[in-house]
């Protein structure tokens, strides 16, 4: 038997970048664009890290010439950005916004000139504020047909420039935050409501890939998710039968439904004893059988350590939004499992587990039980930077971060995993949707904090020159 020659990053590997829009792009009312739900959200006050907000955001809206140019010196291969819906249908449906459109044109032309690669990001949580007051959003089956008919324009105008498009950014962190933790907008705390909405969004999903295939047919789609694959605190069999349900749970109860069709049945038992209805209709098996995906988008950040969780355990909540190490709280899901430290990790100052061999484990996993090719779609650390009086920062962490990660994804290749490319979280600083603009993740600096737009200039980390090389040598020179 011949063994196949190991290889690491194949030739056309997309070395890229991502973001989203509503955390770059500002120009929150620019040229007749509507309000989404963050928009009204932020409005409340006091829902996000000292009240931050993206009306000015980094100013890619205006500024991304500027960020084009960096990212072309760079040599990067891919730019992954989202739409904000509301430029182009500012009411959610109806009437085209023809400022709005142009402007993404703009963008991808701009990319094409240098030979970057665009990937769009169909929904990035921004959701029209006028489908949220009118029917309530994820909610109403009604959002189905808005979705694909947004969709549909996105592919009638850019479905010959663009060919990598992920339908959908972590519905699994959206649906749960915004309507069962209530600390994303709409801001619900209601299971059934969630579970309900969930399925929802499934639908869509899975129909908005069915026209993509018309519309399309050369391109390539796929969902994100975020994915923390995860680790038994102990080999106790209430820990490892923890495992197993944590994994059904949070993440094969969405993957099964975008690459099988189906729902995990322990979870289904689950919600029966609770009681959950997910009012499924008799023409959702079709639509979710003819929408799955070309490949899965993985948002990495972290593993996740999980144990039994008694029936009086722990709940859901408790994040560290401040950056303060140590102030999460523990969490879980009484009878089910709790998410526990794990002793042989170090954590980043928002108690994120830093753990680069989770990538490679995860990217194994998938790669068993779907036989997809996998684009990580996000992956990076976010830390306090600190701008030195000569313009420099120097983000070292960072690189040892990445650079961690991009040997994993290496081994996974090795190992006969088909990773399509590589995005890390972000090209440039951004918002941080809770946690404001302190929590840094870009290989470009921009001055800006939560309470002052300062100068937006920006300044190249020396993670700047580092992903360069690596870029540059094809992940050789790590
Ligand atoms: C993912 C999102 O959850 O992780 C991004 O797709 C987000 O939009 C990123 O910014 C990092 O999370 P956070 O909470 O640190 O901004």
């Amino acid at each position: 038997m011949k063994l196949p020659t190991k290889k690491r990053f194949p030739e056309n590997f997309l070395w890229g970048s991502a973001s989203a829009a509503y955390q770059v792009e500002g120009a929150y009312t620019a040229d007749g664009k509507g309000a989404s739900i963050w928009d009204r959200y932020v409005s409340l006050g006091d829902v996000t890290y000292k009240g931050s907000h993206g009306q000015v955001a980094v100013d890619h809206y205006h500024r991304y010439k500027e960020d084009i140019a960096l990212m072309a010196e760079m040599g990067l291969k891919a730019y992954r950005f989202s739409i904000a819906w509301t430029r182009i249908l500012p009411m959610g449906r109806g009437a085209e916004n023809a400022a709005g459109i142009a402007f993404y044109h703009s963008l991808i032309d701009e990319l094409h000139q240098y030979d970057i690669e665009p990937i769009i990001t169909i929904y990035h949580w921004d959701l029209p504020q006028a489908l949220q007051d009118e029917y309530g959003g994820w909610e109403s089956r009604q959002i189905i047909t808005d979705f694909d008919h947004y969709a549909r324009i996105l592919y009638r105008e850019y479905g010959t420039k663009v060919k990598y498009w992920v339908s959908m950014n972590e519905q699994n962190v959206f649906v749960t935050h915004g309507y069962s933790l209530g600390v994303h907008p709409p801001g619900i705390k209601d299971r059934l409501r969630s579970f309900r909405a969930n399925h929802i969004v499934n639908i869509a999903n899975a129909t908005i890939i069915a026209s993509f295939r018309d519309l399309v047919p050369d391109g390539k789609i796929g969902p994100s998710l975020a994915y923390s694959p995860f680790y038994a605190q102990t080999s106790h069999p209430d820990d490892i039968i923890a495992l197993e349900t944590a994994q059904d749970y949070l993440t094969y109860w969405y993957m099964d439904i975008y690459c099988r069709g189906r729902y995990p049945q322990s979870i289904l038992n689950i919600l029966e004893k609770l009681q959950i209805d997910l009012a499924i209709e008799a023409t959702d098996e079709a639509v979710l059988r003819a929408g799955k995906p070309d490949f899965l988008g993985i948002n990495y950040y972290q593993s996740l350590t999980v144990a039994h969780n008694p029936l009086d355990g722990v709940v859901m909540g408790g994040m560290n939004t401040s950056g303060k190490k140590g102030t999460s709280k523990e969490q879980g899901i009484p009878g089910l499992f709790k998410i526990v430290q794990n002793q042989y990790l170090t954590h980043t100052d928002w108690d994120w587990t830093i753990d680069a061999d989770g990538l490679y484990v995860g990217i194994k996993r998938l790669t068993s039980r779907y036989q997809l090719p996998i684009l990580i779609s996000e992956n990076g650390l976010g830390a306090i930077d600190v701008l030195d009086a000569d313009g420099k920062i120097h983000d070292s962490y960072r690189i040892d971060y990445l650079k961690a990660h991009i040997i994993a994804v290496g081994r996974a290749i090795e190992d006969g995993s088909d990773v399509l490319g590589y995005c890390s979280w972000s090209f440039t600083d951004l918002l941080s949707w809770l946690n404001g603009y302190q929590k840094r993740y870009g290989f470009v600096y921009i001055d800006r904090d939560e309470t002052d737009d300062r100068t937006l200039n920006r300044y190249k980390k020396d993670s700047f020159s580092w992903y360069q090389s690596v870029i540059r040598s094809n992940g050789s020179n790590l």
